[in-house]
Parts: C-alpha cells; sequence; structure tokens
C-alpha cells in the first residue's frame, strides 16, 4: 500500500469536496489521514458538525487571513485540495502562497470542470490566475479536470418524472447538436482524486478525469430511448447565445453584484465552450497538455452517463445543490434578486 499522505481538503461540506471526501475516504490509503479546512463563519453550521461526527479533524483557518499564520496551519500537510465555490476562485491565492511556504509536496487547486484555454470564460480565466500564483511560487501541484458532471447534462421529459433531480433546467441545443464534450459522474471526482494525487506521474501536470464523450443530441437520444417521451428543445444559434454573454455582461458592468447575471454568463461561457468550441473533447484536453485519467488508470471503472440516466429513470438520482441559491434562481424560491453574497463568505 502506498505511504499515508497528511490531506487538508477545503470545501469538504459542499457539493465538489463532499464528493473528493467521499472518495479519498473509500480509498484505504487515506483513511486515517484528512483534515477538513473551514472558515471561521462556517465552522458551526450543522454541515461542518457532521463532518466532525464522522470523526473528521477540523482545521479552522481565514484563508484570507495572515500568510505566515496560514503556512504555519498548513505545515506537516502533504497535499491541499481546494474545492472552493466558483464564486470565490481568486480567494485561493493567499493559500497558494501559504501552501509555498508551508512546503506542501502537491496543491491541488479548484478546477474540476471542463478543459478550455484562456479567454473562453471568465470563471476558467480566474482558475488560470490561480495557476498562475501556482508556477510563479513553484509550488508542486496537480490541476484536475473532470469536463460537466452528469447529474447536470440531461434534459427534462414531459411528464415530469425526473424534475425531483433537477438543478438547473436548460432545455436549449446549441449550435448543431453533434459536438462532443466530456462527462464525469459527479460521484467519481473523488475516486479519481484518490488515485491521482497518490500517483507520482501526474505531479505537476493536468489530468483530465472523464466518463463518456458524447453530443446534446446523443443525450436526447438516451433520454427518450429510456424513458419512451419525447424531449422538447429549442435551438440556440452559436449568434444568439453571443448576444445572451453580451446582454449578461451588460447587465454586470451596472450591478457586478448580479448573481443572476453571473449565472447566466459562466453558463453560457461553458455553453459555448462545450457545444460550439468544442473545447471540452478528450481530443482539445491533450492538445492542452492533459494527462488522461482513464490511461493512467485502465482498471476504473467509472459510472457511465447511461448508467446514471437509468438511476435517474427509476428514481433513485440525488439532485445536487439541495437548499441552495441555486435553487432560488431556478424561480422555486427567492426572487431573483439574490446578490454575490456567496463571494464574501
Ligand atoms: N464540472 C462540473 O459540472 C461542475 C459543477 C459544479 C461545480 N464545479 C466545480 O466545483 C467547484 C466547487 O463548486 P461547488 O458547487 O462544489 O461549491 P459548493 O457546493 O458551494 O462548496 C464550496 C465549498 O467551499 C467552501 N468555502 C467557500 N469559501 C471558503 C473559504 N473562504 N474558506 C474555506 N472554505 C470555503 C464552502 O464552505 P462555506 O460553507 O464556508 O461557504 C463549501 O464547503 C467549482 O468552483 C467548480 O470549479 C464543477
Amino acid at each position: 500500500m502506498a505511504a499515508k499522505q497528511k490531506v487538508l481538503l477545503l470545501g469538504a461540506h459542499g457539493e465538489t469536496g463532499g464528493d473528493i471526501l467521499n472518495g479519498l475516504l473509500e480509498d484505504g490509503g487515506f483513511s486515517q489521514e484528512i483534515s477538513c479546512l473551514v472558515q471561521p463563519s462556517s465552522a458551526e453550521k450543522p454541515a461542518v458538525e457532521a463532518l466532525q461526527a464522522r470523526g473528521l479533524p477540523i482545521v479552522v483557518a481565514d484563508i484570507s487571513g495572515d500568510v505566515e499564520e496560514l503556512a504555519k496551519t498548513l505545515q506537516g500537510f502533504d497535499t491541499v485540495i481546494s474545492a472552493i465555490h466558483a464564486l470565490h476562485i481568486l480567494a485561493q491565492i493567499p493559500l497558494v502562497d501559504a501552501a509555498a511556504k508551508a512546503g506542501v509536496k502537491r496543491f491541488v487547486p479548484c478546477d474540476f470542470a471542463v478543459t478550455m484555454p484562456p479567454g473562453v470564460s471568465k470563471l476558467r480565466d480566474e482558475k488560470e490566475v490561480v495557476h498562475q500564483r501556482i508556477w510563479q511560487a513553484h509550488l508542486p501541484y496537480t490541476f484536475i479536470d473532470v469536463g460537466y458532471w452528469h447529474q447536470l447534462s440531461w434534459f427534462r421529459v414531459p411528464s415530469g418524472r425526473l424534475d425531483y433531480a433537477l438543478t438547473f433546467d436548460t432545455p436549449e441545443v446549441f449550435g448543431d447538436g453533434n459536438t462532443r464534450t466530456l462527462l464525469s459522474d459527479k460521484r467519481d471526482m473523488g475516486r479519481f482524486v484518490a488515485r491521482i494525487i497518490k500517483d507520482p506521474r501526474t505531479l505537476n501536470h493536468s489530468v483530465i478525469a472523464w466518463s463518456d464523450e458524447i453530443t446534446q443530441k446523443e443525450i436526447i437520444h438516451l433520454i427518450e430511448s429510456k424513458t419512451g417521451e419525447t424531449v422538447s428543445v429549442s435551438t440556440v444559434s452559436p449568434q444568439q447565445l453571443e448576444v445572451a454573454i453580451a446582454a449578461a455582461e451588460e447587465t454586470l458592468k451596472t450591478d457586478p453584484e448580479n448573481l443572476r447575471a453571473w449565472v447566466q454568463r459562466s453558463g453560457a461561457h461553458y455553453n459555448r465552450a462545450k457545444w460550439i468550441r468544442a473545447d471540452g473533447t478528450l481530443e482539445n484536453a491533450k492538445y492542452l497538455g492533459y494527462l488522461d485519467a482513464r490511461e493512467l488508470y485502465p482498471d476504473f471503472k467509472p459510472v457511465t452517463f447511461e448508467k446514471y440516466i437509468d438511476e435517474l429513470v427509476a428514481g433513485e438520482a440525488k439532485r445536487p445543490y439541495n437548499e441552495t441559491v441555486f435553487q432560488a434562481l431556478m424561480g422555486t424560491k427567492g426572487d431573483g434578486e439574490e446578490r454575490l453574497v456567496l463571494r464574501t463568505g
């Protein structure tokens, strides 16, 4: 068995971090060694108490605080993994500096999304700023992307029988619907991460983890064949997508804290990258220099998109983001006036 690593995980009570935690715990090599980094304002949250109840050590630290102090907190950890919310990507900068000072042996910043070059998405560009800070600090790293989650990549059917697991209602096909992109089941992220962070081959590399490479038309065909229902979608041309991006940009210019516009812009940037530009393919990931986790771990059996759709149709899927602001954004709660409050925690 590989030597045990001391791992510090930021975001263990979030969606991505929770899946990473489960994957690490499943992997015997890490079972006694994971600690959870929690910001002071969240230390009393029931979700954090639930981590404690699972026997996980909680490290309370303010990542926006003094870097020297933060470095002392990080001392002794081999690996630091960040699964911070997409609104807080740049908040990782002091954590990078502190990890470098503390001699952390591998830093995994919050990527966990679709591969794309800089300049395509504001969110990805913030991640690029974090990558550059890592390189400037000579901090050992692994960047891990996973494509888009299965759980956010399907279409509703008219009967509403799948709605119990719906996070975003996006009944749109972009372009001709024939562009391929990589998907992963969110539950596999941690299983991949557990392998990747103990693998010397992935040190100072980017890794793409995935289960399927699929088009929107193939997704629709799969759902229709499993449900016997006809999916209803509208088609969005590349030009219409640019108009939507420009409208969200315009709102953010005058109202930079408008969460709805931020989500619309982020979603549109992702849809352009995935379904128009073909940035999310395996071929493009390799072109961008990623190692392929499926080649590194040929014995790894990811949850396929078809398996996830079978679970969804059987009523066994779980909706991500229960009780979060994202449900409010879908119009079932809230008034659409949510602000970027998540940015300040
Ligand atoms: N590939 C995909 O399809 C996909 C989909 C969604 C997300 N993602 C990726 O996953 C990442 C994480 O998103 P998520 O949806 O998992 O977020 P999430 O569920 O909101 O979880 C974010 C976690 O970060 C913690 N956090 C936030 N600010 C912090 C701070 N200053 N110090 C310490 N902890 C802090 C939160 O704790 P608090 O309770 O303290 O706020 C929470 O535990 C995103 O950035 C994105 O890259 C990918």
